[in-house]
């Protein structure tokens, strides 16, 4: 077994915060662990805790047609995860006290897959990874870089569905994560 199947584990009988009670699958995260590229959303909504995957609904849809666009897909070239790995009850926003105790599975996440870019799929993860004041509709395509890392955030596939003119812009993001993926790595990384 890898390092992230032993870490899957661990993380599906995972009782650490009061998200456990509510849940039917832990949804620990989806893709290549050998990518450079890591996608981070929020949490999973009802299809992701009943199939446990993440974005299997109508916003995962809109987002493997967005990522296909650009040559990325779940089943090659990247990697997917949430900031909590069961579903809030009627999805509500995870508490920061979920967050704080669920963070822990993903930071170890990010150790085994040390992706070149980390994206952020809406506010609540660029609040947690990036900045905590973080404003999605003025920040969003913008790059920060954290602990060698290069780090992004996009608008939330799921706002997209809600507010289709938004996404042209969303798509210039995946324009410039396409860029800044065509780019050499630095020398020493
Ligand atoms: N929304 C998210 O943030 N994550 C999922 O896995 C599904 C919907
Ligand atoms: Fe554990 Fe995260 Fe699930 Fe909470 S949400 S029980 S911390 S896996």
């Amino acid at each position: 077994m890898n390092q992230l199947d032993t870490l899957r584990q661990e993380c599906l009988s995972c009782t650490r915060c009061g998200l456990c009670s509510g849940r039917t699958n832990v949804v620990f995260g989806v893709g290549n662990p050998q990518s450079d590229v890591l996608f981070i959303g929020e949490g999973p909504g009802q299809q992701e805790d009943l199939s446990g995957e993440p974005f299997v609904g109508r916003a995962g849809k809109l987002l493997d047609l967005m990522l296909d666009a650009v040559g990325l897909s779940r089943h090659s070239n990247i990697y997917i995860a949430n900031i909590v790995k069961c579903r809030p009850p009627q999805n509500r926003d995870p508490l920061p006290e979920e967050q704080e105790e669920c963070i822990k599975w993903l930071e170890e996440q990010i150790r085994i897959i040390k992706p070149r870019v980390i994206v952020c799929l809406g506010r609540i993860a660029a609040a947690r990874i990036i900045h905590s004041d973080f404003k999605i509709t003025k920040e969003h395509g913008q790059i920060f870089e954290k602990d060698g890392i290069k780090m992004m955030a996009t608008l939330h596939p799921a706002a997209l569905l809600r507010n289709p003119a938004q996404k042209p812009a969303a798509f210039e993001d995946f324009l410039k994560l396409r860029d800044l993926l065509a780019q050499p790595e630095n020398p020493g990384n």
